[in-house]
């Protein structure tokens, strides 16, 4: 494992806004044209709004250019006979250009399984689009030591078959389940361990070729506007994933500008 803490090889901070099963059409309309009303322009932040499937079309009408648009999940195909299915072609078309894949609420309310977010991953590459995997533990997991080898595995499930090209245009996000919406975040320091695990976990998958490709790691769970710099500018950490304190378009507004430079 390098001992050096590893970023992404741009420097680019990643935030992204995941509003979860919150927000109508009209709610999503009013925050997009708000963010984009008063959110300056970071060349240097890629700024990411993630609304239900059925306010992306609203929220993208009132985007500026300084959000781009992500879907909090997509079945792992491109269209066809699946009943309440939303495919990759759909999304697409909506302009998403980031899918979540993995998110812990997605594993423990619906039960979606490794092979689930190795088959969502795959589709979402073919499809052009970039995978935001989530991966973390939950409480349990780290009180008994296994915090580390719950990454790894979920980490290595992900990219099973994906092939080494495809490696750089993954982002990652280190989201441990206890964290999640408790107001108590991890340290910076226990996300960047993380980090540098699912980034060793890479490694043994993809070898050399995984350092020649820093995969972004973004760090969610109870981020807010007073505790992001701790986590977008640390050490071996690109960024955040934030719920909660993203409904409130000021708020997040606010939250962006203290990515430090
Ligand atoms: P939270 O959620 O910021 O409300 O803790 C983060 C997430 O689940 O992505």
């Amino acid at each position: 494992m390098s001992a050096v803490p590893m970023r992404s090889e741009s420097g680019r901070r990643y935030v992204l806004a995941n509003w979860k099963m919150h927000k109508g059409q009209t709610e999503a309309e009013a925050w997009a044209r708000t963010v984009a009303q008063h959110l300056k322009p970071r060349p240097d932040v890629t700024v990411v709004v993630l609304p239900p499937f059925t306010a992306l079309a609203a929220a993208a009408r009132a985007l500026g250019g300084g959000v781009e648009l992500g879907a909090q999940d997509t079945y792992p195909g491109t269209s066809g006979a699946v009943t309440g299915g939303v495919g990759t072609d759909q999304l697409r078309d909506l302009g998403v250009r980031y899918v979540l894949v993995g998110h812990s609420e997605r594993r423990r309310l619906v039960g979606e399984d490794d092979s689930w977010v190795s088959r969502k991953v795959q589709a979402v590459l073919a499809a052009g689009m970039v995978p935001v995997v989530c991966v973390g533990e939950d409480a349990e997991e780290r009180g008994e030591g296994r915090a580390d080898g719950v990454v790894r595995r979920q980490v290595a499930q992900a990219v099973e078959s994906v092939p080494a090209a495809s490696l750089a245009r993954i982002v990652w996000a280190y989201e441990p389940v206890w964290a999640i919406g408790s107001g108590n975040p991890a340290t910076p320091d226990q996300a960047a361990e993380a980090a540098s695990t699912l980034r060793s976990a890479l490694r043994s998958r993809f070898g050399a070729e995984a350092d020649n490709h820093p995969a972004p790691v973004l760090y969610g769970g109870s981020v807010d506007p007073d505790n992001v710099a701790q986590y977008a500018g640390a050490p071996g950490l690109d960024g955040a994933l934030v719920g909660g304190a993203s409904l409130d378009p000021d708020a997040f507004v606010r939250l962006v500008e203290r990515v430090a430079p």
